[in-house]
């Protein structure tokens, strides 16, 4: 029987946003900066990322799909894009996972042909053991998960369980220690304080 398991909980994902926001403010001091969410994935990783950067910032919206249940299709598809090109801008892609790095490859190209000021990639998660490219650079990474399909805070199986505030793995219930293990190794990934 499949279960759901937690493998990041809602305050190690909202640590790590703070982290991450701080770090992005202090990146782009005197700059104004244009932020692309990739929808519907990223959106709650988006809206709570972008308040806690202290910059003046441009908010953009850009909807791209390539999965279908647990496999990506390989066949990326730019169903709403940018309402003004990013040209002259200082731009980060805000993403929800990084898996085969298919969907970026091609949308990270799609940025750079309008000769963006700079253009930088976050992602909340990444599955590097999946990777099928290898010009897909992230320079903000959340997490870094093992290869797991993994749901909740936006993130989908066939357009259920975004909602969810933590990120979720579903399992066999042989594997429920494992998920424990892994979840501890995650959580060490947040900075220290002093
Ligand atoms: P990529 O093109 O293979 O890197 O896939 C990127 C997109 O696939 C992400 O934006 C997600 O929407 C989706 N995706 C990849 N892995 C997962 C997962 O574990 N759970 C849910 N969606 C996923
Ligand atoms: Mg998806």
């Amino acid at each position: 029987m499949s279960i759901q398991k937690v493998l990041i909980n809602e305050k190690t994902i909202q640590e790590r946003t703070r982290q991450l926001a701080e770090e992005i403010t202090e990146d782009y001091q005197g700059k104004k900066l244009t932020l692309i969410c990739i929808l519907k994935g990223s959106i709650f990783f988006f809206t709570d990322l972008t308040r806690r950067i202290n910059l003046d910032t441009e908010l953009e919206f850009v909807r791209i799909s390539s999965y279908a249940g647990e496999n990506s299709t390989g066949d990326i598809n730019l169903k709403v894009d940018l309402d003004n090109p990013v040209t002259g801008k200082d731009v980060i892609v805000i993403e929800d996972i990084i898996d085969t790095g298919r969907t970026l490859s091609y949308f990270m190209k799609h940025l750079q042909k309008q000769k963006p000021n700079s253009l930088k990639l976050c992602s909340l998660l990444d599955k590097p053991e999946r990777r099928e490219v290898d010009d897909v650079k992230v320079d903000y990474t959340g997490f870094t998960i093992p290869n797991r399909f993994v749901i909740g805070y936006g993130l989908d199986l066939d357009e259920q369980y975004r909602t969810i505030p933590q990120i979720n793995c579903i399992i066999n219930e042989d594997e429920e220690k494992q998920i424990d293990k892994d979840s501890r190794v995650i959580k060490k990934q947040l900075l220290k304080k002093d």
